[in-house]
């Protein structure tokens, strides 16, 4: 992949795609050397389809439901991807489990961000369950996908203070606006060649991270 042609991305969403929305602004702007391929949602009708075609980028859906099992679904799902030829897949919000067949195929060059300061709480009602858990501190991580559910290397993450008198919805919201600056970040830095999976190790700047990026504090 050269720096001088744009990094192809297709982005996985379930929904809003509010996610999407930044880096589809990011990319129009220049300052994301991307071309977002496609915008695949799993679910029909979603917010973020239209978001997609909006800014005239193509909107698919590959409705699960359709399929039989999971490794059906999957392995419609890379045909479709694949057809774009992504240099980058990038999950923005995109809610079913993947199997390692999938997770596998796209090793290195699959990202995901999850709403939490992993490995603080996986899985579902993030928010929720930091507030129940007294966390004084939240936030959200992006991570390289691998078979093991929110379980990948993680690049870099954005914290935030939980308040007295957060609720799930206060919290999701001062995260949600981390996310936004969070995900057009690590896919620049892949795009510039500067980000690489090696093992279970990430390489930033040809160094292995002994810890995620914090934004704020990380390179820009
Ligand atoms: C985001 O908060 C993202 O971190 C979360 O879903 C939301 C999608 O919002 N992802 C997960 O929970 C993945 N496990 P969006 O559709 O507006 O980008």
């Amino acid at each position: 992949m050269s720096v001088l042609q744009k990094t192809r991305l297709v982005v996985l969403i379930s929904g809003r795609g509010s996610n999407l929305q930044a880096i589809l602004d990011q990319a129009a702007s220049g300052e994301l050397p991307v071309e977002v391929a496609a915008v695949i949602s799993n679910r029909p009708g979603v917010q973020g389809l239209e978001r997609a075609r909006q800014s005239g980028v193509l909107a698919l859906e590959l409705d699960h439901k359709n399929f039989a099992d999971r490794p059906a679904f999957e392995a419609a799902l890379i045909e479709l991807i694949d057809r774009y030829q992504p240099d980058l897949v990038a999950l923005a919000g995109f809610m079913r489990v993947l199997t390692p067949g999938f997770t596998d195929h796209y090793r290195g060059r699959l990202f995901n961000i999850h709403p939490s300061l992993l490995p603080k709480f996986r899985g579902l009602h993030t928010h929720e369950r930091a507030i129940a858990a007294g966390e004084t501190e939240h936030g959200a991580s992006i991570h390289f996908v691998t078979a093991e559910l929110d379980g990948g290397p993680v690049i870099v993450q954005a914290k935030v203070p939980v308040l007295p008198g957060d609720d799930p919805d206060t919290l999701a919201a001062r995260v949600l606006e981390q996310e936004h600056r969070l995900y057009p970040l690590a896919i620049r830095w892949f795009a510039e060649g500067r980000l690489r999976l090696e093992g279970d190790r990430v390489w930033f700047d040809g160094e292995a991270l002994a810890e995620p990026l914090q934004l704020g504090s990380c390179p820009s």
